[in-house]
């Protein structure tokens, strides 16, 4: 083995690594080390900054417990959260698109008949998402589950709000026609948990800790891939500067007023609510030929 210089360090490393007998972990391993060595050499921290690092990176792990975890946020806030989603959905284009899947989701939500309200006694402007589910020709999915979770009108998710009973949360299921329809009431902007590390560092910063308002929705049928993805109200103040880099073009929608009267599930509403439409359109197990092709 040479002994090490600057120059020869990282080449040293990567030989040492490189006979380890999993190939998986020989190709993550060698990666990681060639661009955490590249890295170093880039910024050349001074031995008090690799101990400052450290102690950013102890202290984020000390924070994280089972209904905390702040180190999925800082994936989230440096756009890791995302990319990571992307390259395992590389679905055709006319696909709907994926975003991330937050820390808010809590599963077995109740169901609802169509059209039911998942908002009953939440604050907030009535809110009724419609549309149809489909397959990438345009042929209704009947029988799809739509788990769907959000904030009230007060940007308070139910893992927030100390509830007993499920909050904000709810499936429903496409007709036969492929149709949905769900009660819910707007949700508003909120922002990511500034009390820890990542907190800290945004604060060092000027960027935005908001993420606009949103509304999770979590597909299933099978045959077709899960798609977790939001609906983001079209004209939000922080549409631009999510946090957390959710927002596609394809997942804005518009939440179109409407003054008091018939709602889209047939029942009456004596204040203004809103109507969004959006069409799903889900992506089959197998298509990646025609991923590649498209
Ligand atoms: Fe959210």
């Amino acid at each position: 083995m040479p002994y090490v210089t600057e120059t020869n360090l990282t080449d040293v490393v990567l030989a040492r690594w490189q006979d380890i007998p999993d190939p998986r972990l020989r190709q993550v391993m060698g990666s990681l080390i060639k661009h955490l060595h590249a890295f170093v050499r880039d910024v050349e921290p001074t031995g008090e900054e690799w101990f400052r690092a450290i102690d950013f990176l102890t202290r984020t792990g000390k924070m994280c417990d089972d209904k905390r975890q702040e180190f999925i946020l800082l994936s989230d806030v440096l756009g890791v959260s995302m990319l990571v989603d992307a390259i395992n959905h590389r679905f055709a284009s006319a696909a709907t698109p994926t975003t991330v899947e937050g820390p808010f989701h809590i599963p077995d939500s109740p169901h609802f008949e169509h059209g039911g309200n998942m908002a009953d006694g939440a604050p907030g402007i009535p809110c009724f998402c419609v549309g149809k589910v489909t397959d990438l020709d345009g042929r209704p999915i009947a029988g799809a589950t739509l788990d769907m979770w959000q904030t009230d009108g007060e940007g308070i998710y139910e893992a927030q709000k100390g509830v007993d009973e499920p909050w904000m949360r709810g499936v429903f299921k496409s007709q036969p026609d492929g149709s949905y329809i769900a009660r819910t009431v707007a949700p508003i902007g909120y922002t990511i948990p500034m009390d820890g590390t990542v907190g800290a560092l945004m604060d060092h910063t000027d960027i935005s800790h908001m993420r606009p308002a949103h509304i999770h929705f979590c597909l299933e049928a099978p045959g077709f891939r899960r798609c977790v993805t939001h609906l983001f109200q079209r004209g939000d103040q922080y549409i631009d500067t999510d946090v957390v880099y959710g927002v596609k073009e394809r997942l804005i929608a518009d939440f179109v007023e409407h003054p008091p009267g018939t709602a889209p599930n047939g029942e009456t509403v004596d204040t203004p609510f809103y109507v969004v439409h959006y069409d799903f359109v889900m992506q089959p197990e197998a298509a990646a030929g025609r991923v590649a092709a498209e």
